[in-house]
């Protein structure tokens, strides 16, 4: 995912169109969140790394231990390209077996996984992420991260997230976050954070 190609990151586009996510994501946020705002940190980050060791390195390398503004950039060039593959129109997904299981370990069931991760979402103060996340002992959790952070720089696998900086939901939604969380709770893609999942999984079981 965004890897440097002849030195220079790029852009990932949207896996669908920019209308696909209406109503819960109106095209307008798309274009002005895709184009404008993940476009700045793109091209931010290609100014930044000029000059660097980390010039050419794949983008996850810079997220882990680059500092300051070109961590800022990685990270929300990283970031964003996560989050909109954890989107799609697709209705009637469901977690893979394996997911299913772990979830179910973690927090007692589906609906209340969803209801822990609304929460948190909510109670984040400012701008951040909400994640779901495989921490280092292989359990499952749900973690914010403020402004660019993100749970690569602290040895988790990221699942899942939702971005809940105000540029994400405030053309649609203005300052409610709540029903901008709920929407994303509807187009939420199972199919991506299972393969998340079960991918973290089988490298579990080759690394052991
Ligand atoms: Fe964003």
């Amino acid at each position: 995912m965004n890897i440097a190609t002849d030195h220079v990151y790029k852009l990932p586009e949207l896996p669908y169109p920019m209308e696909a996510l209406e109503p819960a994501i109106s095209r307008k946020t798309l274009l002005y969140h895709h184009d404008r705002h993940h476009r700045a940190y793109v091209t931010k980050l290609n100014e930044l790394v000029v000059g660097t060791p980390f010039h050419g390195t794949p983008l996850e390398e810079i997220v882990r231990t680059a500092q300051g503004a070109l961590f800022n950039n990685a990270a929300q060039a990283y970031n964003h390209a996560f989050y909109w593959n954890c989107l799609t129109p697709r209705q009637g997904l469901a977690p893979s077996d394996g997911l299913r299981a772990a979830i179910k370990n973690s927090f007692g069931s589906p609906e209340h996984f969803i209801d822990q991760f609304r929460t948190s979402a909510l109670a984040k103060f400012g701008s951040g992420w909400t994640w779901l996340v495989i921490k280092p002992d292989g359990s499952l959790a749900i973690e914010n991260t403020n402004d660019a952070d993100t749970p690569l720089r602290h040895g988790r696998t990221p699942l899942l997230t939702c971005d809940v900086w105000e540029h994400a939901y405030y053309l649609d939604y203005q300052n409610e976050r709540r029903r901008y969380v709920d929407a994303f709770l509807k187009v939420l893609n199972w199919a991506f954070v299972s393969q998340n999942f079960d991918a973290a999984h089988s490298k579990e079981k080759e690394d052991a």
